[in-house]
């Protein structure tokens, strides 16, 4: 990409044809879905490996409606970024993570998967070949949907004879309606979003529609999402629908351990580390709902939710407040240091970038 001025200019992969930016507002671009110029598709037999894949125009898929993602929820879907520097490079972040944990997903679901290196070659040509939406510095990014399903014919329950790995990309902005402002969290008592055993800890489609119900019904009250505990002794703190939480408590963080029920977030993971790096003590264990009443800051992480930090939370009918009102300091140094290793505004002490 070539960068004059505030235009860039994008050169297609497929076309050799230069183009400007897409034209869309990119001021204003929220968390919704936006048709794009090229999906990526790959197929392969049960009992066989991915072995070639291809860019098509962006479109509707054909599934024969005994497709084991349709009858039988087949399926796990991935999620990262890609940003555009000011020097035009595009920067993706740790996207061998998202490959690994798509071949552990898979083999949870009994599917095969592409390989680390595959994976990441299909991200890249998806993200170049629809480099005009990237948006520009500052205004969001790319992000960027693996999906990985069961598309052959079943009926009766098995795992499906044929699977497909598809990639499509929308830019996005924040997830959350507030922007940067903290969200409203409320605690669900009654619904779970996975037991122990079940499958939690992989990025399963069906993990999504099972928090659909009490998402709707929080977000009707006026919260943002929900917040989960533990299904068995309903005490624990999991995990919101759509990203990983965080306690701080002066100099000490405090997360969820991953042991099966909670999704291994890589926004997660990083921050983590980054936390280490400048200093603060991590814990990654149980986290009691009542460690919320004296936390001085709560903050989600995922790649849609980036660091979001959370203004208060309600749960059994009473509200604890963070951050009087702002963001709270812990939460907006973890959200810069990692927002600014994405953005290509700091070192990559850790290598976690890939530039295209
Ligand atoms: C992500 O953060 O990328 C996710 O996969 C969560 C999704 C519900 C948007």
């Amino acid at each position: 990409a070539i960068n004059s001025g505030n235009t860039f200019r994008v050169a297609s992969p497929l076309s050799n044809v230069t183009s400007e930016l897409a034209d869309i507002d990119w001021d204003n671009l929220g968390f919704g879905f936006m048709p794009t110029d090229y999906m990526y598709i790959m197929k392969c037999a049960q009992g066989e490996n991915f072995s070639k894949g291809e860019l098509q125009r962006f479109g509707n898929i054909e599934l024969c409606p005994s497709a084991g993602i349709l009858n039988y929820g087949q399926g796990l879907f991935e999620g990262l970024k890609a940003y555009r520097k000011h020097d035009g490079n595009i920067l993706l972040f740790r996207p061998e993570e998202n490959a690994t944990r798509l071949m552990m997903g898979a083999e949870r679901m009994c599917m095969p998967s592409p390989s680390v290196e595959q994976f990441v070659e299909a991200v890249k040509a998806t993200v170049l070949a629809n480099e005009r939406w990237i948006p520009p510095p500052g205004k969001g990014s790319l992000y960027i949907r693996p999906l990985l399903m069961g598309s052959g014919a079943v009926l009766g329950l098995a795992p499906a004879p044929e699977y497909t790995f598809l990639i499509y990309v929308s830019p996005v902005g924040n997830y959350f309606k507030e922007g940067l402002a903290p969200i409203n969290l409320v605690v669900e008592t009654e619904m779970h979003r996975a037991t122990p055993g079940g499958t939690g800890g992989v990025k399963t489609i069906g993990n999504y529609a099972a928090v659909l119900k009490a998402q709707s019904a929080a977000k009707a009250k006026g919260y943002s999402d929900v917040l989960y505990l533990d299904s068995f002794q309903k005490r624990y703190l999991e995990e919101v629908s759509s990203c990983n939480v965080f306690i701080v408590k002066g100099n000490l963080i405090v997360t969820p351990a991953i042991k099966g029920t909670i999704l291994p977030g890589i926004t997660r993971k990083s921050i983590i580390d980054v936390a280490i790096n400048q200093g603060f003590q991590v814990e990654e264990r149980q986290v009691s709902v009542d460690e919320l009443l004296d936390a001085d800051e709560v903050f989600c992480t995922g790649t849609a939710v980036v660091v979001s930090p959370v203004g208060s939370i309600t749960h059994q009918g009473r509200r604890v407040t963070y951050g009087n009102d702002g963001v709270g300091l812990v939460s907006q140094q973890l959200y810069s240091a990692l927002t600014s290793l994405q953005m290509g505004l700091s070192e990559d002490k850790m290598g976690w970038i890939v530039e295209l």
